[in-house]
């Protein structure tokens, strides 16, 4: 069997992480959380005290980080260390799983994700990382920018309601305190920002196939996922 090259897009919150998590693992696969990378550099613009309004400073920041090979996703390599609470992440060496899984943060890397250097910047680091296949991508533009070749794309989304409600009780599971209400508002402002961007926007790609997680357990879409992708191999 073909090991391909697998894409999973959608919004903030509709399981991509669980999902790709999941499928990776039943593929024998590797998983690359995109959203780690756009995190990561949030974090480190705000660290060195960089507005999210300051897009030159923050390109010139993302070019650096990517050229010195300052952020490492050592379970892109070692799938079996990836956790539940998203891919691990190291920033100058030091582990910023959960720095970056912050609702301030996801705020960060949605400004973050809309200077088309940055994006410039983190696009070889994705494409090396998925150009020998057997690897599951998950983002916003993997289907229509990163891999517009990909041979399977999924398209994961569900009500915003949903979403929400589930990075919720996410949140809320680690001790983050915050109500449902900013919650909500937050995912629609970043589908929002993340849809009406000039570069790489959030869309479905005409391939792809669209997916509703709503009232479906993540066990179920993954099988129907590996379905798919055992047929395409
Ligand atoms: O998926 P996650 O919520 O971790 O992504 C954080 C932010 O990074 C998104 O809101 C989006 O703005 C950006 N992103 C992106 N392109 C990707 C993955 C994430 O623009 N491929």
């Amino acid at each position: 069997m073909r090991r391909l090259c697998v894409a999973i897009d959608g919004p903030a919150g509709a399981g991509k992480g669980t999902v790709a998590r999941g499928l990776a693992a039943r593929l024998g696969y590797l998983l690359l959380d995109t959203g780690a990378l756009y995190r990561t550099v949030a974090l480190a613009a705000s660290r060195v005290g960089l507005g999210w309004g300051d897009a030159e400073g923050i390109a010139a920041l993302a070019t650096q980080l990517a050229e010195q090979e300052r952020i490492v996703l050592p379970g892109v390599k070692r799938p079996e260390t990836q956790r539940a609470g998203g891919m691990q992440v190291l920033l100058d060496g030091e582990d910023v799983s959960d720095a970056i899984r912050t609702p301030e943060i996801s705020v960060g890397a949605s400004r973050v994700s809309a200077i088309p250097a940055v994006r410039q910047a983190l696009l070889a680091m994705q494409r090396q990382a998925g150009a020998s296949g057997g690897v599951v991508l998950e983002g916003r533009d993997i289907g229509t920018v990163v891999f517009p070749d990909a041979e399977v794309k999924f398209f994961l989304t569900a009500p915003a309601e949903v979403r929400a409600r589930r990075r919720y009780d996410e949140l809320a599971a680690r001790g983050v305190g915050v109500s449902f209400e900013d919650t909500l508002t937050d995912v629609v402002e970043r589908d929002r920002a993340d849809s009406e961007r000039a570069v790489a926007p959030l869309r479905q790609a005409e391939d792809a196939i669209v997916i509703d997680s709503a009232n479906r357990a993540p066990e179920e879409i993954v099988e129907e996922m590996v379905r798919v992708v055992e047929a395409r191999a």
